[in-house]
């Protein structure tokens, strides 16, 4: 029998929390500013884009307690639980110093008119727990997701590279109280279930993997969230009522990754961020397109089972994975089903998920030696933005140059991610030549009639998809540059 507890407890800065009455789609950032008159958090869009909101999530890694920044505004009360929350409020030392990452951004003149300011602090402070002396491209990276409209980033990106030479992470003044947490931290941690509230208020922290996959098929009507990068904007931008609600972040056995000698199978809680050193070891070509997904604060939120199981046509995910050939387990209960990927997306907000159904795990074959891929990207910004259009080549060619094998993905051209059946045909058993690259872009127009949107034009989209067919081909062949960036 499982134990029920009925309180979300967590540590804010160095004081214990315990919440028995919290709403389903309370944010973090409304209840700090609001309730707890922390206000040093800013709310600049409420969409996870700006980074004002930013602050530090602890939790539980095995032993550890890992840090990540998040964005307050749409990380969710009932997901803290077992967490520890630390807010720019904190850094300030005990005698009113600044902390060291601080003192950098006032002497290299990171702030003008100090809105942005706290939130750039704590993606630095976040870099320099890790990385006191970062690259430019760390640096960069770390504040991908934080927006400036007036100092211009020059000066915070020479404060971050200044960071360590006010102070070592050693030397950090919560240091102490960092190790001190960690059992507190731990102590929350007791193996029982949360429950707050009733009906559409009702908020459920589950105990383990098994409990969710119980709780969810008795309550198929409740709204699972992971990291809330999706559904914190149903709240905060279109006003849904979310609840009753199942927070399944916290799980550790969804965080698994499995890789073997042929595949390799992530657990749908695990986010881009501790994704990523999996993807660049198997499948280096895949490190652009994903360290362009989002910024820092929302890779380390979103989760890869997040981003399928949302149906979304953009989502940046599903067309590598399908072109790669990935499987998906989904889980009702005790039951599991094993489906291609591909077939989970039938119709736009139409996919292949029963009542109480969720998505386990995605299983990714490794890509068999002699096989040429790449993934790209079509934004209008690099960073944090979506995709106009996404697509993923795979292609197998003999030594005697001709096509054995094509599998093509596309999101953003179509209705859902979806395969590029018409250009593959026109490709396989066709020598792997420019003609046979020419023949077969005529083929996209057969597979995609996609849409004009604020993204992109129909046209454009037809056109890029096109022009990057040709790019895989010239990549591929060794005749043209190959235009990726370095992945800090
Ligand atoms: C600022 C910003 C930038 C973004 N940039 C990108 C981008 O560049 N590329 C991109 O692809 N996406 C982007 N996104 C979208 C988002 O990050 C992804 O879709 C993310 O992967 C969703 O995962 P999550 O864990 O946050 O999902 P949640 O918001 O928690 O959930 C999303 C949906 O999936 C369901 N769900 C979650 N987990 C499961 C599960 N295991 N089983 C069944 N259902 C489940 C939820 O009920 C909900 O319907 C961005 C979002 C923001 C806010
Ligand atoms: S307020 Fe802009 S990211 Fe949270
Ligand atoms: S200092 Fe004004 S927005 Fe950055």
């Amino acid at each position: 029998m499982t134990a029920v507890s009925s309180a979300i407890r967590f540590v804010l800065n160095g004081e214990d929390i315990s919440l028995t009455d919290i709403k389903p789609d309370t944010t973090l950032l409304d209840w700090l500013r609001l309730e707890r008159r922390l206000r040093g958090s800013k709310e600049g869009c409420a969409e996870g884009d700006c980074g004002a909101c930013t602050v530090l999530v602890g939790r539980l890694m095995g032993d550890e307690v890992i840090y990540d920044t998040v964005t307050a505004c749409i990380r969710f009360m009932g997901s803290l639980h077992g967490t520890h929350v630390v807010t720019i409020e904190h850094l300030r030392g005990e005698n009113g110093n600044l902390h060291p990452v601080q003192q950098a951004m006032v002497d290299h003149h990171g702030s003008q008119c100090g809105f942005c300011t706290p939130g750039f602090v704590m993606s630095l402070y976040g870099l320099w727990m890790r990385n006191p002396d970062p690259s430019q491209g760390a640096i960069e990276k770390a504040l991908q997701g934080n927006l400036c409209r007036c100092t211009g980033y020059a000066p915070i990106i020479r404060a971050g590279k200044a960071m360590s030479s006010y102070g070592l992470p050693q030397g950090d003044p919560l240091l102490a109280e960092r190790i001190a947490l960690k059992s507190r931290i731990k102590a929350i941690h007791d193996g029982g279930r949360v429950e707050i509230g009733e009906g559409a208020e009702r908020i459920i922290v589950p105990a383990s993997l098994d409990d969710f996959a119980a709780i969810y098929e008795a309550n198929p009507e409740a709204t699972i969230v992971a990291g809330s990068t999706d559904v914190g904007l149903w709240v905060t931008k279109f006003m849904r009522a979310i609840g009753p609600v199942i927070f399944i972040g916290h799980l550790q056995e969804l965080k698994a990754i499995a890789d073997n000698a042929s595949e390799v199978r992530f657990y749908a809680g695990v986010s881009y961020s501790e994704a990523m050193p999996v993807l660049v070891e198997n499948f280096p070509d895949m490190a652009e397109l994903w360290d362009r997904i989002a910024g820092e604060q929302i890779r380390n939120m979103g989760t890869i089972g997040g981003n399928i199981a949302n149906g979304s046509p953009i989502g940046d995910t599903p067309p590598p994975f399908i072109a790669l050939g990935a499987k998906l387990t989904l889980r009702r209960g005790t039951h599991r089903r094993e489906i291609k990927l591909e077939d989970y997306f039938i119709a736009y907000g139409k996919q292949d998920r029963q009542p109480g159904e969720f998505v386990e795990s995605v299983t990714i074959p490794l890509l068999p030696a002699g096989e040429k891929f790449a993934a790209y990207k079509i934004s209008k910004r690099r960073e944090e933005d979506i995709s106009a259009l996404c697509g993923a080549f795979r292609v197998f060619v003999s030594d005697g140059g001709t096509v054995g094998m094509a599998r093509i993905a596309f999101g953003g051209m179509a209705a859902t991610p979806k395969r590029a059946k018409a250009v593959e045909a026109a490709l396989v058993g066709k020598q792997w030549t420019q003609d046979t690259i020419e023949t077969a872009v005529a083929a996209f127009a057969e597979d995609y009639q996609p849409i004009s949107d604020m993204r992109a034009s129909a046209d454009y989209r037809l056109l890029s998809a096109q022009n990057l067919l040709r790019r895989f081909f010239l990549e591929t062949t060794g005749n043209g540059q190959r235009l990726r960036r370095e992945v800090a």
